[in-house]
This record gives C-alpha cells, sequence and structure tokens, in this order.
C-alpha cells in the first residue's frame, strides 16, 4: 500500500497541504507581473509551494520555467542552463525547440544534444567565448520570447543562493538584476534556503537585488491543519489515528513540514490498524537510531562552547546572552556567543528569527535532550 505521506520530493496535488495565503498572494504577483523572492530554512516547503502555484496556473498563456541552481556552480553553467529550459519551457516540440533556438541565438550558433528521449530531452552547447560575448542576449531570452509568442514568461530559479559559489557574485547579481529590472513579459520568482544568505541577497540597502519584488518569508504549516491531514492519511488508507495523537506528532516535530511528514510516515508504517502512544515512542526511537551516525559527526565537527550553546537553546533558555546563562552554561564571552550564532547558523544547525534562537532539526533537538543533557 502507498503511504499516504511523503517526504523529501516535491509534494503537490491531493497531498499539499494549506499555503492558501502564500499561494494567493504568489498567484497575485504573478497575475501583475510582480516579482517574488521566497526565503526558508531548509525544506519548509518553497519548492512544492511553486510547483503547487504552477500547477493551479489556469491561464495558458502563462508558461512557468523551471530552474535549479543546485548543481550550478559557475556563470557559463547558469547561462547554458538558463537557455536550455527557456527553450525547453517554451516549445512544445523539438522542432520547434530548433526554430526557437535558431530564431533567438542568431549570433551564437548553438549546438544541441540530445538525451536518452530525445522528444523531450535535450541540452544546449554554447561556446565558452559565444557566452562571455552573448551574455546579455541570453538574460534578455525570457523577455523576448514571452514577447514574441505574445505570453506571460515565469522563471522560477530553485536554490538561487548558490550564485554565492560564482566567482564574482556581486559582478554577476548587477548584471541580472540590470536587464530583469526592465522585462514586463517576464517576472521572476526567485527562492532559496541558506536564509541568511538569502537574504544578504535581497535586504541589504547596498545589494544589486535590494527591493527586486516582494519578499516573502515561508511560515510552518500551523498544527491545526497537520492534525486533520494525518488523520485523514491514516483513515484512507484503512488506518486510524486520534487527532490528539496526530497532533502530538506535528508539536513534537513543532510543525516543520518536512519532519511532521518523516514522523507521520514513520508512526504509519509501523500501525497496522490504529496507531498509539508505544507506535508513536517506537517510531521517534527508530528515526532517532537512523539519524544518530549524522548526530555524532555533526557534534564531533563543533567546539565545546558550540556544544555547551546547543544544551542551552534546548533546554529552552530564552535570555542566551544573559549572564547567568552564560555562567550556567559556560557559554564564553560575547564575542564569542555572536560568532556561534553565526557559525551555527551557516551550518544550517539553529535558525535565527529575530531574538529567539532555535534547533532546526527536531529529532536533533530530541537527540540533543536525550544524550547530551543527561
Ligand atoms: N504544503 C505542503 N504540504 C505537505 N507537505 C509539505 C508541504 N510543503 C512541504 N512539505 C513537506 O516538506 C518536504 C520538503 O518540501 P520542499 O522540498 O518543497 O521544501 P524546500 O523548502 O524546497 O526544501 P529545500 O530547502 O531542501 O530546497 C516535502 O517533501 C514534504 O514532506
Ligand atoms: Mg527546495
Amino acid at each position: 500500500m502507498n503511504s499516504p505521506f511523503e517526504f523529501g520530493s516535491v509534494i503537490t496535488g491531493a497531498v499539499f497541504l494549506d499555503r492558501e495565503e502564500e499561494r494567493t498572494r504568489l498567484t497575485l504577483n504573478l497575475s501583475s507581473g510582480i516579482n517574488t523572492i521566497l526565503i526558508s530554512p531548509r525544506r519548509w516547503g518553497k519548492t512544492s509551494l511553486v510547483a503547487q502555484v504552477a500547477l493551479e496556473n489556469k491561464d495558458p498563456k502563462t508558461v512557468f520555467c523551471f530552474l535549479d541552481l543546485f548543481t550550478i556552480r559557475t556563470e557559463e553553467e547558469f547561462y547554458k542552463k538558463f537557455a536550455t529550459q527557456l527553450i525547453k519551457s517554451t516549445s512544445n516540440r523539438w522542432e520547434e525547440w530548433i526554430d526557437t533556438a535558431k530564431k533567438f541565438f542568431g549570433n551564437l550558433a548553438p549546438k544541441f544534444s540530445f538525451g536518452e528521449d530525445p522528444l523531450h530531452d535535450f541540452s544546449i552547447t554554447l561556446d565558452y567565448a559565444a557566452i562571455r560575448q552573448s551574455a546579455e542576449e541570453i538574460l534578455d531570452l525570457p523577455e523576448k520570447i514571452a514577447t514574441e509568442k505574445g505570453i506571460r514568461l515565469v522563471v522560477c530559479l530553485d536554490e538561487f543562493q548558490n550564485i554565492g559559489f560564482f566567482d564574482e557574485p556581486l559582478a554577476f547579481q548587477k548584471q541580472l538584476r540590470s536587464f530583469w529590472q526592465h522585462h514586463k513579459q517576464s517576472c521572476y520568482i526567485i527562492y532559496g534556503s541558506k536564509k541568511h544568505m538569502m537574504a544578504g541577497l535581497f535586504q541589504h540597502q547596498g545589494m544589486p537585488f535590494y527591493r527586486f519584488g516582494d519578499l516573502m518569508w515561508l511560515k510552518k504549516i500551523e498544527q491545526v491543519y497537520w492534525e486533520s491531514y494525518i488523520v485523514q492519511g491514516f483513515a484512507d488508507t484503512g488506518k486510524s489515528i486520534t487527532s490528539t495523537l496526530a497532533s502530538r506528532i506535528a508539536s513534537l516535530m513543532e510543525n516543520h513540514p518536512y519532519y511532521v511528514q518523516f514522523l507521520s510516515y514513520q508512526c504509519w508504517t509501523l500501525t497496522e490498524q490504529e496507531c498509539n502512544q508505544e507506535i508513536l515512542e517506537k517510531a521517534i526511537q527508530d528515526l532517532i537510531n537512523q539519524q544518530s551516525m549524522f548526530y555524532q559527526h555533526e557534534t564531533d565537527g563543533l567546539t565545546n562552547l558550540q556544544i555547551n550553546f546547543l544544551k542551552a537553546v534546548t533546554s529552552g533558555e530564552k535570555q542566551l546572552t544573559a549572564s547567568e546563562t552564560v555562567r550556567k552554561y559556560n557559554l564564553g564571552t560575547p564575542g564569542n556567543i555572536k560568532r556561534m550564532l553565526t557559525a551555527l547558523e551557516n551550518k544550517e544547525i539553529i535558525e535565527i528569527n529575530g531574538k529567539t534562537v532555535e534547533i532546526g532539526d527536531p529529532i536533533f533537538k530530541i537527540w540533543i535532550k536525550k544524550y547530551l543533557l543527561k
């Protein structure tokens, strides 16, 4: 039997939960040609949200183009993939791909290579020198294609923080913005994690993308939604769970979308008919065991002060710089605490929201409680 709970993949359709406010806002932005920047910590549902909005789009004149920067480390790779995806998403047949490419890449003389399924899979090889010379033409492609075809093109750039790896990220961003800000028929959804870094790209006045569009901070999904989602997921597959226990799953995982699905899945697989407290406890222990090597490795890479800091956060201390907390957990100097915050946030172990500091992974938090705070 297929599990009603999914984690680790992009979620769309019937199993996509809530996010009504965000879907409406994003859809409205698209129809008004407003760019959107979407930021959240890892695995809160950015990719799924954009995919769902694209799926719900009913306007045949609005076309989505997806580009994941996850594996892209250089400007050249970016231009190549950008051009390929633009052509793929705006043409239906390969003859049309070639026509489009010829029309818009006049000066670039692209070479095509076809994949295993030539009707649906191809990539464009562009000369390194040609890319350098024609970067501007490539960046203007969305607007040109959209105008020519009479469509609105929504360019979705996932894992955008990866441009931080490029040789000259700032110059590159300036280049992108200088073209994209003039586009009328195409608009952009830019999203990514490493919240700190993404925020740096869009929130700081001196940065090229400052005020490029509507800045959306994705939230977690509220507990009430999870409760009925989990109950329904069990019921749909001939099993059952009480609302109280379903709610407990969500609260133990602090409503973190990925982890709520992860723990729900684990409970669901262990349940034959009706889920109960013992099954829930076993499911959590199984998850801790599965992840334990990774957590051990993660903490091996931390300094003693950083571990002390994680203990303080896990114990629920709110005033982390108060002298009493510093003394109780041996946290070092204020300068040290500041450095720890940055280091742990960069490692994506903690999340900082205003004055609150949280451990990002709720299972890691349980592990710390169990094994480090004894
Ligand atoms: N709206 C949703 N309804 C149900 N589950 C969701 C939803 N959004 C996210 N999830 C859960 O969270 C997981 C991660 O979602 P997704 O990959 O969209 O997040 P992300 O923020 O893009 O992650 P990453 O930072 O790794 O790119 C999904 O596989 C799913 O288990
Ligand atoms: Mg994602």
